[in-house]
C-alpha cells in the first residue's frame, strides 16, 4: 500500500483505526460512527439544501465537503465516504430515487429474468465524479483513513425486489425459494457491481472497506449460508488482493456473526444486541470487532452515555482489535455535542 501511493499513505497505515482492524496494539481505542455525515449535522443540512440526496452523491465538491464535515467537527479516527448503497445501481441506469424519511424506492421492482439485462456491469466512467471525490479526499484527510463502502447483494436485492424498504422482506425470500437459479443470478450480478464499486474506491485511495448487509439479520443461518454468503464472499474477494481491511456489518445479525466473519472479513461489525465479548466467542479470535453502542443511548444524560461506552470498551478488549462505533447509524435527531463528548471519552479512556 505504501509503495503504491507514497509517504502520506504510510502514515495512514500506522493509524489507530487500521492498526485495530489488523489486530495490532493501539494507544487509544479508535472511533468513528456509521452515518456520521448526515442530518444530525447543521452544516450537512445547510449544504444539502435544495439538492436531492442522489444528486449530491454525484457531485464531487459535495461528496468531499460532506465526508469532511464530521472529521473536522469530531476528530474521528476514520472518514466514511459520503454516498449510498444504491449509488452504483443509479450509476448503471436503474430507475430509483432516495425518498427523504423513507429510503431507496425503485420504479420497477425486480420480478423476472428479462430485468437482469438492466443490471449491466459498472464501468469506471459511470462513477467518475465519485472516484474523483475519493482521490481529492485522500489529500484533504492527510493521516486520517478513508473507508469506502458498498451494499451487500442481499440488502441491495431486497431494495430491488421489494421496490423499497421492507419489514419482512417477503418478496425477496419468495424469489430465493421459488426460483433459486434466478436469485443466484441476481445476487451474482449485484456482487460484481458491489465488488467493482469497492475496488474503484480503493484504487482511488480508500484504505479500508465496509460491506453493509444491513438487512441480513432477517435470515436464518441456514438460508444465509446457502443463499447469501457465497455472494457476499465474492464481493470481499474482489478486493482481497488490495491489502485493505474488510469490515462486514449487519443489523440483528447475532446468529450470523460467525458466518459473516467467515466470508472473508477482517473486522465484523456488531449491533448493540450482542455484547462484544460474546460476539468474539461467536466470531473467533482471528478477526477484529467494530461497535456497538446503541444509537439511542445518545439521548440519555452524559454520565449514562459514558457508563455504557465504558462497558463497550471493556467488552471489546476480548477481541484482537476493537474499533468503537455505534451499533447502527447515527439517528438524525442526535445532538452533535453528545457525539463530540463521546469521541473525547473514548479517546481519553484509560485501559490498564
Ligand atoms: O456517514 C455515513 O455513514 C456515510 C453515508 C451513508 C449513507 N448511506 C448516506 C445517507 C452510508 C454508509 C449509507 C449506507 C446505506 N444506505 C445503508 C447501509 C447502512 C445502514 O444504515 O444500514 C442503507 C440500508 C441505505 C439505504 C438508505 N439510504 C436508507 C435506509 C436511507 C434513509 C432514508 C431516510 O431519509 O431516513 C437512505 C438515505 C441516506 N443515505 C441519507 C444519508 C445521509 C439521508 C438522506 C438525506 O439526508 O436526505
Amino acid at each position: 500500500m505504501a509503495e503504491r501511493i507514497g509517504s502520506v499513505t504510510s502514515d495512514v497505515s500506522r493509524s489507530d483505526f487500521l492498526r485495530a482492524c489488523r489486530g495490532e496494539a493501539t494507544d487509544r481505542v479508535p472511533v468513528w460512527f456509521m452515518r456520521q455525515a448526515g442530518r444530525s449535522l447543521p452544516e450537512y443540512r445547510a449544504v444539502r439544501e435544495g439538492v436531492a440526496m442522489l444528486d449530491s452523491c454525484f457531485r464531487t465538491d459535495l461528496v468531499v465537503e460532506i465526508t469532511m464535515q464530521p472529521v473536522r467537527r469530531y476528530g474521528v479516527d476514520a472518514a466514511i465516504f459520503f454516498s449510498d448503497i444504491v449509488v452504483p445501481l443509479k450509476a448503471i441506469g436503474v430507475d430509483l430515487d432516495i425518498v427523504p424519511g423513507t429510503g431507496p424506492v425503485v420504479a420497477e421492482p425486480f420480478r423476472d429474468r428479462a430485468q437482469l439485462d438492466a443490471l449491466r456491469g459498472l464501468e469506471p466512467d459511470d462513477v467518475a465524479p465519485i472516484t474523483a471525490a475519493a482521490s481529492a479526499l485522500v489529500g484533504e484527510l492527510g493521516d486520517t483513513p478513508l473507508i469506502g463502502f458498498a451494499g451487500a447483494p442481499f440488502t441491495l436485492a431486497s431494495y430491488l425486489v421489494e421496490g423499497g424498504p421492507s419489514r419482512d422482506h417477503r418478496r425477496t425470500k419468495q424469489l430465493m425459494r421459488s426460483d433459486p437459479d434466478l436469485w443466484h443470478e441476481l445476487a451474482g450480478r449485484l456482487a460484481r457491481i458491489a465488488g467493482d464499486f469497492l475496488r474503484l474506491q480503493v484504487e482511488a485511495g480508500a484504505s479500508a472497506v465496509q460491506l453493509f448487509d444491513s438487512w441480513a439479520g432477517t435470515l436464518s443461518l441456514a438460508d444465509y449460508q446457502e443463499l447469501v454468503a457465497p455472494h457476499s464472499r465474492a464481493v470481499l474477494e474482489a478486493v482481497a488482493d488490495l491489502d485493505v481491511p474488510r469490515i462486514h456489518f449487519g443489523v440483528g445479525t447475532g446468529e450470523l456473526l460467525g458466518a459473516m466473519g467467515d466470508v472473508g472479513a477482517d473486522v465484523v461489525g456488531v449491533d448493540w444486541r450482542v455484547p462484544l465479548d460474546d460476539a468474539v466467542q461467536r466470531i473467533g479470535p482471528d478477526r477484529s470487532v467494530q461497535g456497538n453502542l446503541d444509537p439511542t443511548t445518545l439521548f440519555a444524560p452524559a454520565d449514562v452515555v459514558e457508563r455504557q461506552a465504558a462497558r463497550v470498551i471493556e467488552a471489546g478488549r476480548a477481541a484482537r482489535g476493537h474499533v468503537f462505533n455505534l451499533g447502527h447509524g447515527v439517528l438524525p435527531e442526535t445532538d452533535p455535542d453528545a457525539l463530540a463528548r463521546l469521541v473525547d471519552f473514548v479517546h481519553g479512556y484509560e485501559r490498564d
